[in-house]
């Protein structure tokens, strides 16, 4: 209601209330690369799409005349009572979009209490994210690097700094075919942004002192864009052989003094891992005490692989249709993995959720929280932290909105039933 008497009062929205309007006001108020780098998808963009197009086919099948005055959208995640069954999904490179980045998101989710999962590639080190909002609850999401020192530290400050479980995101492995990025020679990792967690990092730093220090020095070398397989793989596809990057600055002076030029380099031998298996995992639990929470999962025969390997959480994602083009919706295959999971650990679920009716439905199947993506950063790329606390409290006010007119009063009742398919 209080959206509504914001409305009455006459306080204008800072965001669009609609998902597309959203989108588009973004696409005003961000630059042309960061644009492209958050709302594109790999290949045709078809996974973008069928995820949005796998809520189309059901339709929500509301009961009248149940009392719903007291609703309650609190849920356990976790070992925890969350306030809302919502999370933020792991966004990085946030710069791109606003300057306070991180630590804007970190505080727009502590003042609604939604629980923030800081990505691998976040813009600002974790330590500094938890100083902005010391309050919030948030979760660190590890990119699984080719150090596994790296890993263990990254983990160790994750702990340190009260992240209450770490992600683990197993579908970016290799980069996906971003067409728009690659179309406008993939700025983030080239301009070296994004990397704010690795250079804070003491393990990193060494590893970047030995690779300066030793017989590779590269500060008069020509800049690094040779299309390599690595570099094509790690997604610093320069296609166009050292082209100067879309805007006034290029390579060479982005990456101009050594020492960001080889930190950049380091990442790019470190972020690659696709030879990571099963195997591997049972190191993640020498590295930490935390719950670790899978995110990438897509098949139920995966789901219930990682239940063997008594894993915390699944995080079904296909990435936002960032990695496979014309792959599976996360919507259709959430029952069959929810199914599997039968209720032995959470399931959180993303990839396509623009609204709370959307939230709503995922719910229904069988997700314990939802994840809130690509929404947010348009948010914060609008109107910085209030953007960000605007859009959250709307898709939030839709699905206790829609909780009640479906004739629910917690998301607990919410179940199938709830659902017809078209
Ligand atoms: C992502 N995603 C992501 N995932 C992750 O594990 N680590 C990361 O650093 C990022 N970075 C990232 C940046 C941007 C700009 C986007 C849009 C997405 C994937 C993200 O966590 C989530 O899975 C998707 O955003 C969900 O899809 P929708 O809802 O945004 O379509």
């Amino acid at each position: 209601s209080d959206v509504y008497r914001a409305g009455i009062s006459g306080t204008r929205p800072l965001v669009p209330v609609d998902a597309d309007a959203l989108e588009r006001s973004a696409r005003g108020a961000l630059s042309a690369e960061a644009f492209a780098y958050i709302a594109g998808g790999a290949g045709a963009e078809r996974t973008v799409a069928a995820n949005r197009a796998a809520f189309g086919r059901l339709q929500v099948w509301p009961r009248v005349l149940r009392d719903v005055s007291d609703r309650d959208l609190s849920v356990d995640f976790l070992g925890v009572r969350r306030p809302a069954p919502l999370l933020l999904a792991p966004l990085g490179v946030m710069e791109m979009a606003h300057a306070d980045a991180d630590l804007a998101v970190a505080r727009a989710a502590a003042a609604l209490g939604i629980p923030y999962t800081l990505s691998n590639q976040a813009s600002f080190p974790m330590e500094q994210v938890r100083d902005a909002a010391p309050a919030g609850a948030r979760l660190f999401q590890l990119y699984w690097s080719a150090s596994h020192e790296l890993n263990a530290s990254l983990l160790r400050r994750a702990e340190a700094s009260g992240c209450e479980a770490i992600v683990i995101t197993l579908d970016t492995h290799l980069l996906g075919w971003r067409t728009r990025d690659l179309d406008l020679a993939y700025v983030p990792f080239t301009r070296g942004m994004g990397i704010a967690q690795y250079t804070s990092d003491p393990v990193f730093r060494r590893l970047v002192r030995e690779r300066t220090s030793g017989v590779r020095s590269h500060a008069d070398a020509p800049p690094p864009v040779r299309i390599t397989p690595k570099a094509v793989l790690a997604g610093m596809s320069i296609a166009r052989g050292g082209a100067p990057l879309t805007g006034s600055r290029s390579l060479r002076q982005n990456l101009r003094s050594p020492l960001p030029r080889a930190a950049v380099e380091t990442f790019l031998d470190v972020f690659s891992t696709p030879a990571l298996t099963w195997d591997d995992l049972a190191k993640a639990r020498e590295w930490t005490r935390l719950p670790i929470l899978l995110k990438g999962v897509v098949h139920p025969d995966d789901a219930a692989r990682a239940l063997d390997a008594g894993v915390d959480g699944i995080w079904i994602s296909n990435h936002g249709g960032r990695q496979i083009d014309q792959s599976v919706p996360t919507l259709d295959v959430l029952p069959a993995i929810a199914e599997r999971v039968a209720g032995r650990v959470p399931i959180v679920f993303d990839s396509g959720v623009r609204q709370g009716s959307d939230a709503f439905i995922a719910l229904a199947l069988g997700a314990t929280v939802v994840a809130l993506g690509r929404p947010y950063a348009y948010g914060l790329g609008i109107a910085g932290e209030a953007g960000v606390r605007e859009v959250v409290r709307n898709v939030l006010a839709e699905l206790d909105i829609t909780l009640g007119l479906s004739g629910h009063t917690t998301i607990g009742d919410v179940g199938a039933d709830a659902l017809r398919a078209v």
